[in-house]
């Protein structure tokens, strides 16, 4: 793979922020493209280019349609593939601490429960903002260098109203996609009162947190809150201008699945236990179905059944759920691979559901798709055709991560002079 042309002035951008805002975007021609998985979920095509103006697509087809484009810089990726930035929907970035110990344990056969996350919190409202800040900031760029050009982040390890402030305010530092989830379980002060709690989420911790936020999330789970709970909370949310969001069916059935799409929420993430009526349900709705692999990867629990919700014409995405207690990772692309190897998905319906329909669980049309338009946020992998995401798991294939056109992270022989 080596370089054929003059290399244009992809100049690498040293932040971390995944919003892009503020940056016009670069010009250029890519060429060489072995294979190009658009994120629509069509199969990837070969032999491909892409014209990136002003960091938005302008033209992509086959090579061989290439409009004349006088003047513009080519960079030729000499026949790697192109994916879509990954759009990883949902994540716990800001938190304090790890849960090491208790993931070793449950390799050794202790069962998963909600409580492990009060220990975070305690790590959590102990931490300087700056720590805070620094750490979430470190995980931003790493997932930034696998690939996710567009990132997630909810708070709920505060669980009080100065420290849920405080985590939407460093999540705000990172993304525009920032999401209130002090509904995440109910902190030990609250214990026995979990009403009182729910009040509070849906009153002045709302009001501390609602201008830094796009979504609200709860937790509607045995263990976290309940059915009436988590309407109050959505509702509220809903008031103050929010999108919403469910964590739900993660560790048994419930009735969070069908409490989204009553309530019309973008997405219900984890969607390990449903039932037929459920899965009814999401298909005849706007509701993506998120589902988090990684997260029964590291409780070592049953997965969900991927193939059974897209047989159905359920619109699924797939998110790392990055957190200290269920799945510390931010690897999109091993996302990809266990959707791949445990939820019955193709290497196609992976990756559209990993871009695309991350896209949608975020309601946002202007990423996550390499068509006219869209922005040119990609990746480039060291890598002759997309399904090596999956066929080479663990291997760091992402070399070159474009956003609004600019290389924002890795380095590749061929996009370097
Ligand atoms: O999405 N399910 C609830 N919340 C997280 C777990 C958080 C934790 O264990 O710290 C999740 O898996
Ligand atoms: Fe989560």
């Amino acid at each position: 793979m080596s370089n054929r042309h003059d290399t244009p002035d992809v100049r690498r951008r040293e932040d971390t922020n995944c919003t892009g805002e503020g940056n016009d975007g670069a010009s250029f021609v890519i060429t060489g493209i072995g294979e190009l998985c658009d994120g629509t979920g069509s199969p990837p095509a070969e032999n491909m280019a892409m014209v990136v103006e002003s960091g938005r697509i302008a033209w992509v087809g086959p090579e061989t349609n290439l409009p004349e484009a006088s003047g513009a810089a080519l960079l030729d990726v000499d026949g790697r593939a192109v994916i879509p930035g990954f759009v990883d929907s949902h994540t716990h970035l800001v938190f304090a601490g790890d849960r090491a110990r208790e993931w070793e344990a449950r390799m050794a056969g202790h069962p998963y429960g909600a409580g492990g996350i009060v220990r975070t919190v305690e790590a959590t409202r102990a931490a300087t903002t700056q720590e805070l800040s620094r750490r979430a900031a470190g995980l931003a760029a790493e997932a930034l260098a696998g690939g996710t050009t567009t990132i997630e982040v909810k708070s709920g390890y505060g669980l009080d109203v100065a420290n849920e402030a405080r985590l939407v305010r460093v999540a705000a530092t990172l993304t525009d996609e920032v999401t209130f989830l002090g509904g995440h379980v109910v902190p030990p002060e609250y214990a026995g009162r979990s009403d009182d709690y729910v009040s509070l989420v849906c009153g002045q911790m709302l009001e501390s947190c609602r201008s830094q936020c796009r979504w609200i999330d709860v937790f509607c789970e045995e263990g976290a809150f309940d059915a009436d709970q988590a309407k109050a909370v959505l509702e509220a949310g809903r008031e103050a201008g929010l999108g919403l969001r469910v964590h739900a069916n993660q560790l048994r059935h419930g009735p969070g699945a069908s409490l989204a799409v009553a309530v019309g929420a973008a997405s219900v993430d984890h969607c390990t236990h449903l039932a037929d009526s459920d899965v009814e349900a999401l298909a005849g709705s706007s509701t993506v179905a998120t589902l988090l692999p990684a997260a029964e990867f590291s409780t070592r629990s049953a997965y969900p059944d991927g193939r059974r919700l897209l047989d159905a014409g359920v619109r699924l995405a797939l998110a790392t759920d990055c957190n200290p207690g269920t799945s510390f990772t931010t690897s999109m692309s091993f996302v990809v691979a266990l959707a791949v190897r445990e939820l019955g998905m193709t290497v196609a319906e992976a990756l559209h559901a990993a871009t695309g329909g991350g896209a949608d669980a975020l309601r946002r049309d202007d990423i996550g798709r390499l068509q006219q338009g869209k922005r040119a946020d990609f990746s480039v992998l060291d890598a002759p055709s997309v399904s090596w995401i999956a066929y080479r798991p663990g291997v760091p294939l992402v070399s070159a991560v474009f956003r609004l056109g600019e290389l924002v992270a890795g380095t590749s022989p061929g996009l370097h002079p």
